[in-house]
């Protein structure tokens, strides 16, 4: 730690030096005569009125260039983030030696910083002493200092960057009734989906999706939220003939109505199912047309490329109520079978589909292992957790990033944890899922047809 040069005070001694020689000034203008006194006076009162202005100025500029240098300085003190020592050295005079000594700092944590006018860096060095595994967790402290949230973390080997935004905007949900149209998903990229004003993850990273969350707490309507964008992608749309959309509603209730409309709608590449076996199927299928598109992908031109990086349409496996299906198969030997036959397929799909662009979007009450494998969940990335999930179950579900500083929700409808791979994001995040607010099923048409892409 360097010494704290006290900038501020070596001003005001500035400042007060520059005002005793004002006042010599005008000691010496009371000596001269006349019209010499009234000049020497006149000239002093405009010294008088720049310096008060001049210093006034110095002084704001020193507290903004210094202010975060000193607020790191007593963090650094506050939090013990430093040791002191005793220096000692002998001293001579009049032929006797006394030994002195004083306390110093010999050693402290080093920080920096970068400011600018959307963001504010905090570097933490490591430098290969006791405070290197500290300046990984400085989240808590930090963000309390600074009093905003962390954006961002990088931790790279000699320096932690805790990237805070200075300006972060607010969470807009969308909400829609029958407005929902082509528009909104106009400029969005193929493999982009979005969920507020300033949320959104990538498809091409995270292939598979999870939505957990008690009863009533909004699965459902976040899934007709992916929905409505696979098919403003044109997955499962006429348009687009080699691709596929299959919706398995696990209760059997509003999502398998919408499928059927769906299916009305837009024609045979929707496929429907609300029973174990109608999942089997569903699921055996998708992962032939997911072989097949492995097939088109090796005999493709380019090296290494995944389905988006072709143009191909992404292809969605929605599966609403996991856990009902699992209720469903029983526990005799043929329901245990086909349980097993469905995990069995499911996790394929979550394993390979990544490069053929197919997606795996799953939904389920509570993600415990009985529900849903662990090695099935450890394949989806993003997340969503509706509702307020307890401290064990956001473990589960998010067991891929840090957990140090979750947000907690306020309980608005809709409210979410989120978290999604790559997407600049160290730990859940609160969202409000989208919601499209319709009455009735024709309504529900007209949006489909709405949002559905047209030939040019
Ligand atoms: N994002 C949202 N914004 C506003 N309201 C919502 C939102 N999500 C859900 N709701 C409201 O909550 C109700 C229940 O939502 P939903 O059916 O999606 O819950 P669920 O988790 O699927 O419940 P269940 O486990 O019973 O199937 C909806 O009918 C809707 O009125
Ligand atoms: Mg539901």
């Amino acid at each position: 730690m360097n010494k704290n040069i006290d900038w501020l005070a070596r001003i005001n001694i500035l400042n007060f030096i520059v005002y005793l020689i004002i006042f010599f000034i005008i000691t010496f203008g009371f000596s001269l005569n006349g019209v010499g006194t009234l000049l020497v006076l006149l000239f002093s009162l405009l010294l008088i009125i720049l310096t008060f202005k001049g210093f006034k100025k110095l002084r704001k500029y020193t507290r903004e260039k210094f202010y975060y240098r000193w607020l790191l300085h007593d963090f650094i003190l506050n939090n013990n983030l430093f040791s002191e020592g005793v220096e000692q050295w002998e001293e001579h005079s009049n032929g006797s030696t006394k030994i002195r000594s004083r306390k110093i700092i010999q050693s402290s944590a080093v920080f920096s910083y970068e400011d600018t006018p959307d963001e504010f860096v905090v570097l933490a060095y490591k430098m290969g002493n006791i405070y290197d595994k500290r300046m990984e967790t400085l989240d808590t402290e930090l963000q309390g200092l600074l009093a905003l949230p962390i954006e961002n973390k990088q931790v790279l080997p000699d320096v932690v960057r805790y990237i805070f935004l200075k300006n972060k905007k607010e969470i807009e949900q969308y909400v829609f009734s029958n407005t929902l149209t082509r528009e909104f998903f106009e400029d969005t990229p193929l493999d982009i989906i979005r969920l507020s004003n300033t949320q959104q993850f990538s498809l091409k990273r995270n292939t598979n999706i999870g939505l957990y969350g008690r009863t009533g707490s909004g699965k459902t309507v976040t899934l007709q939220w992916l929905l409505y964008n696979a098919i403003s992608k044109g997955c499962g749309c006429g348009l687009y003939p080699n691709t596929y959309l299959s919706v398995v509603d696990g209760k059997g209730a509003d999502l398998y109505s919408l499928g059927e409309i769906l299916q009305e709608t837009l024609g045979e590449q929707i496929n429907i199912g609300q029973t174990p076996h109608s999942l089997a199927k569903l699921s055996r299928e998708f992962c032939q047309i997911m072989n097949e598109r492995f097939e088109l992908i090796k005999n493709s031109e380019t090296l290494n490329a995944d389905a988006y990086d072709l143009k191909m349409i992404p292809n969605f496996l929605f599966v609403d109520e996991l856990a009902s299906i699992r209720d469903s198969c029983g526990s005799s030997k043929e329901g245990k079978a086909l349980w097993n036959e469905i995990l069995q397929n499911l996790g394929l799909i979550a394993r390979k589909g990544r490069q053929a662009g197919c997606h795996l979007c799953i939904s389920t009450q509570d993600p415990n292992a009985e529900n849903i494998p662990v090695e099935l969940r450890n394949q989806i990335s993003a997340v969503l957790y509706m509702g307020s999930p307890s401290a064990d179950r956001i473990r589960m579900a998010f067991a891929m990033c840090e957990l140090e500083n979750v947000p907690t929700v306020t309980g608005r409808k809709g409210e979410a944890l989120f978290y999604a791979d790559s997407e600049n994001m160290v730990e859940p995040e609160i969202t409000v899922a989208p919601f499209v607010d319709l009455k009735t099923k024709q309504e529900f048409k007209q949006v489909v047809l709405n949002i559905v892409p047209k030939p040019q």
